[in-house]
């Protein structure tokens, strides 16, 4: 009989525990037993159906979410020859509209090429906390945003969990790095690194005149056509959702020096050993707080909460329902 494993499946009204067979890693792929995952924005976005959940995860029954992936190696397959049974491992399970797992699940398979050893010297529960957002933030900024020593960067939602490690992440790139966040996360992103901070309760964010080489809207809220005037010649807007005001926002920039640029995050093993190392060296990652996997349902509404701030963490190797 196939061996079995436990995972929490979303249902229209809650979490609940079912068993589905043990993946079996294919040519490439490692097996990994998840320690710990990470509740993200997409969660939400694939139980209640909005538009842009559809490419985030099939909809699968039971529906088993979760991205953020930290563990051991379970098992390897075919033509994995450079990791051992056992290593501790993180990475991000790819959003894709054929994705069926989740990390709220005992085990996950994934491309050997999109998880890395975790630093010994990084819990679990902190490595989990980064995978998705620190890929997403490293991506953004360094790849799409081209930020080098001495770029000014704008990052628009730098309380929320990609703006939190972006800033952090946009000063190892030897960026200058301006935060703009709510009155109540303000000392935070000053404690983050930023250099300066604006309360976008107070000021006009996009007033500084074209001062910036990259704006970072993580929340997706301001548009290419807003922050055009705040970019410098050459500079780069990124935005994380691929929503109208992306396709207005590429097609206005044609006509001008500025880029208009969509991230979508990838699970990189050089990229995140990069990140590995700087979690290392004291690269923060705030976390809100942490849940046993049976307390999922309760994870997933903090995630939810105005009030929260930082990363929502899952227990998963310990803590299930009895
Ligand atoms: N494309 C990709 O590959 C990718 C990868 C990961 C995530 N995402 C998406 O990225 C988005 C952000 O994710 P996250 O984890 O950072 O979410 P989050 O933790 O909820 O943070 C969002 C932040 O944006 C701020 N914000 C909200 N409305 C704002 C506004 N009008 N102006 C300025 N700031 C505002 C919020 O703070 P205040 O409201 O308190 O100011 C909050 O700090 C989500 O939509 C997620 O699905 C995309």
């Amino acid at each position: 009989m196939a061996e079995t494993m436990r995972v929490m499946g979303a249902t229209g009204d809650g979490v609940e525990m079912t068993e589905l067979p043990k993946p079996t890693p294919g040519r490439g792929e490692v097996r990994v037993k998840v320690i710990a995952s990470a509740v993200n924005a997409g969660e939400e976005k694939v139980i209640s159906g909005d538009f842009v959940g559809r490419f985030l995860h099939a909809k699968s029954s039971p529906l088993v979410l979760g991205w953020d992936v930290a563990g051991t190696v379970d098992t390897v397959g075919d033509g994995v020859t450079d990791i051992d049974e056992g290593a501790a491992v993180w990475g991000h399970l790819a959003y894709s509209p054929s994705q069926k797992q989740g990390a709220f699940a005992e085990y996950v398979t994934s491309p050997r090429a999109s998880v890395a050893a975790k630093p010994d010297d990084v819990p679990y529960q902190v490595a989990a906390a980064a995978a998705t957002v620190a890929m997403t933030s490293l991506q953004s900024l360094r790849d799409l945003g081209e930020l080098g020593e001495g770029g000014q960067v704008l990052i628009i939602g730098a309380g929320g969990g990609i703006g939190s490690v972006a800033v952090g992440i946009g000063k190892r790139l030897g960026g200058h790095v301006t935060g703009v966040c709510s009155t109540k996360d303000v000392e935070r992103v000053e404690a983050l690194g930023a250099d300066e901070v604006i309360d976008r309760k107070k000021a006009d964010v996009l007033d500084a005149g074209s001062a910036y080489d990259v704006i970072f809207d993580t929340p997706a809220v301001s548009s290419f056509g807003r922050c055009a005037k705040a970019l410098r010649a050459g500079g780069t807007y990124v935005t994380t959702l691929p929503d109208a005001a992306l396709v207005m926002g590429m097609a206005r920039a044609l006509f001008t020096s500025k880029r208009c640029r969509f991230v979508q995050v990838a699970s990189k093993r050089a990229d995140l050993e990069l990140v590995g190392g700087w979690l290392s060296d004291g690269l923060e990652v705030p976390i809100d707080s942490c849940h046993k996997i049976a307390d999922l349902g309760s994870a997933l509404k903090r995630q939810l909460d105005r009030g929260r701030i930082g990363r929502v963490v899952v227990d998963v190797a310990e803590g299930w329902p009895s």
